[in-house]
């Protein structure tokens, strides 16, 4: 996507129903469009970002009923609640619309009018499946059980009326045609085949209008039809181009095409069948990207409002920080992916990366910088003493933009984190304390100054994704995150020049237990403390070991021997496996499964040497069979593998 950048962006996230208020699925799309708007604004690009509140509709009008309100006053209100949720969460939205705003049904019923006109509305009878929780039209094949909704499960039922068709049917090919003319029209680009499978297994012209209900858009005059309302995924799908003033007053039209609308896979049909449909009726151009991420889960099912199990985005935000949140949600799944939402992983991502990495990081550098130079940093021996760490972390730094505008913000993190690790090791390398002690003043300062530095180009570089944290991390660095530093520090690579370290608390005190409590976390608790219980018991019929004391023979019963890593790989979809060939000096290497992908990559571990409990009973992980354990030693900084300090002969037993 990058290769077509141009001055204006405008990005989307779908209208949300206002059916029942906001859970983190809606904050998700929200977080991830606000992270694209404000990278662009950040970069220097002419940036509109657009979401609301779809609010026609039977399923809407039947929720109104059952509390009791009329469709409008409830509409209101849940709009409202998705307004002010985004408005705390910092959201930084040029346009929040709503599908009843009076220059949206005027946009949409002028489009109506250029498609009919053209000839691709015609009026019939409709007799389908319909499922008024989807707001969507089934075949008799599509069903399952030749009753359910194929989506949610819910009973459909048939409806016969008379209605207005757009001849979807039609466009077939052009839509074909639109998909190939860029692999990535479609992201993740492995979602492409599912629509392009759809579309050549024929497109039935899409009933566009309902006779037996009310709260819709209704038919332009000049149809004189004052029983049909618009379909409200005709009307929802508009507000991309009504937003712009389509139809009314078109000054933002200039905006369009969108460059991204971003959605969740559930509605991907609509957005990369219908919409492109209507556009190519309408004689717009067509967005340049859909992209449809996976969906937040609850123990492996959907997060739905009409599942009720969903999590509250302002109760996660309140109790762990918003852009810990942000944060987690962004690096968390890849895009595309479904992930399912625990406090645990959560807390796992606060601690080890954001505490360990990046705020340890700040907080060695204030540290050492106090102590040794008053916090005075001065840039100027970092290309002489760390040439080759500078040149490794830019390198990372110029490769990650088209992660992010593949909306794989999660890789883009993972590149940027290797940086932190640069700077970590740097520290542990070069040990500018050592160097104070040997009058090496020049070299410790720096070290100190190359980490200043790579923290000052990360915190550019995360800025989107943490705003208010990023300013924070500048802030103590000497100066602010904006177009001109991203300028300075990172398109023109320059280091910051001499400045003063200010002292900032820690960013990310560390969290040991949930902090909120659902249902389901409960019951988690409920069961840990059980099992602690059990623990406990059983130790305490043993005076010896409950002191912890062994004997000699019984440590003698653990074979610990030295091991070669002759290979090394990521286990695909685990975020702490790495699988092991460790050479033990037997006829072949022993395959290792260790949770240590964290804190060490593949490239960093073959050729090294490991410790390696030898005669531990295989055990499975991930499918995979485990043949022995690799020792190390973990404390809030992180962990470290122990090894032998200096090479031994595979096999040697420790002991
Ligand atoms: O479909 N995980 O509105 P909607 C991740 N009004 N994302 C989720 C999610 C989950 N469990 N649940 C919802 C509509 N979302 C229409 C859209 S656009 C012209 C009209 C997010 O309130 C995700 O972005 O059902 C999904 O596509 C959207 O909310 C659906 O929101
Ligand atoms: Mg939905």
């Amino acid at each position: 996507m990058s290769e077509e950048k141009c001055k204006r962006v405008y990005i989307t996230t779908p209208i949300y129903y206002v059916n029942d208020v906001p859970h983190i699925g809606h904050a998700y799309t929200t977080i991830i469009a606000d992270t694209l708007a404000r990278y662009s604004r950040m970069v220097g690009m002419d940036v509109f970002f657009l979401t609301g509140t779809d609010e026609h509709g039977q399923k809407i009008e039947q929720a109104a009923k059952a509390k009791g309100k009329s469709p409008q006053e409830y509409a209101n209100e849940i709009s409202e609640k998705f307004k002010s949720l985004w408005d705390e969460f910092d959201i930084s939205y040029d346009k929040f619309i709503r599908t009843t705003d009076e220059n949206h049904i005027k946009g949409v019923q002028k489009a109506f009018e250029v498609m009919y006109e053209k000839g691709d509305i015609y009026k019939d009878l409709y007799r389908g499946h319909y499922c008024v929780s989807c707001e969507t039209f089934f075949t008799q094949q599509q069903l399952v059980d030749d009753e359910f909704c194929p989506e949610c499960g819910r009973s459909t039922s048939i409806v016969e009326e008379e209605s207005y068709f757009f001849r979807l049917s039609k466009y077939e090919n052009r839509l074909l045609e639109w998909y190939e003319s860029r692999p990535d029209r479609i992201l993740p680009k492995s979602k492409k085949n599912e629509v392009v499978n759809f579309v050549k297994n024929g497109l039935d012209d899409l009933s566009i209008t309902r006779t037996s209900f009310d709260w819709g858009i209704k038919l332009p005059s000049c149809l004189n039809d004052p029983k049909h309302v618009m379909y409200v995924w005709l009307d929802a799908l508009m507000n991309y181009v009504t937003a712009l003033g389509y139809g009314t007053d078109e000054k933002l039209m200039h905006y369009w095409p969108a460059k991204v609308h971003l959605i969740g896979k559930d509605i991907l049909r609509f957005h990369a069948i219908y919409w492109p449909a209507f556009l190519m009726s309408l004689g717009l151009e067509l967005p340049h990207h859909v992209a449809a991420h996976g969906w937040w889960t609850r123990n492996g099912e959907k997060m739905s409002k009409s599942k009720g199990n969903v999590v509250d985005p302002k109760e996660i935000a309140d109790a762990y920080g918003l852009e810990n949140f942000r944060y987690f949600m962004l690096r968390e799944v890849p895009f595309g992916q479904d992930g399912d939402f625990s406090q645990r992983a959560l807390i796992d991502r606060i601690n080890s990366d954001l505490g360990n990495d990046l705020g340890n990081l700040l907080n060695r550098i204030i540290g050492m910088s106090g102590k040794y130079f008053d916090f005075k940093v001065d840039s100027e021996g970092v290309k002489k003493w760390h040439e080759k760490e500078l040149k490794d972390a830019e390198e990372i730094f110029s490769t990650l933009e088209p992660y992010l505008y593949e909306i794989q913000t999660n890789r883009y993190l993972e590149e940027l984190w290797k940086t932190l690790r640069i700077a970590n090791k740097a520290i542990d390398t070069a040990m500018p304390w050592v160097k104070m002690k040997e009058k090496k003043e020049d070299e410790a300062m720096a070290t100190i100054a190359l980490v200043a530095n790579i923290l000052a180009k990360v915190s550019v570089l995360l800025h989107p994704f943490m705003p208010k944290t990023t300013q924070t991390i500048a802030k103590s660095l000497g100066f602010t995150v904006n177009n001109e530093s991203y300028n300075r520090l990172i398109k023109s690579g320059e280091l910051l020049k001499t400045f003063t370290i200010e002292k900032v608390p820690p960013l990310f005190p560390r969290i040991e237990e949930p902090l909120v409590e659902t249902p389901a976390e409960k019951a988690e608790t409920a069961a840990k403390e059980d099992k602690k219980e059990v623990k406990s018991k059983k130790s305490e019929s043993n005076e010896e070991s409950k002191a912890g004391l062994i004997t000699i023979d019984e440590f003698f019963k653990v074979s610990l021997k030295v091991g070669t890593v002759v290979e090394a790989e990521e286990v695909p979809k685990s975020k702490k496996l790495l699988k092991l060939q460790v050479d033990l000096g037997e006829e072949r290497p022993r395959q290792i499964v260790a949770g240590i992908k964290e804190w060490y990559s593949p490239s960093d571990l073959v050729g090294t040497q490991v410790c390696v409990v030898a005669n531990l009973k295989p055990a499975k992980l991930m499918g995979m069979v485990s043949e022995g354990m690799v020792l190390a030693a973990k404390d809030e900084d992180g962990l470290s593998l122990i090894r032998p300090e200096r090479p031994k002969k595979a096999g040697t037993a420790i002991g």
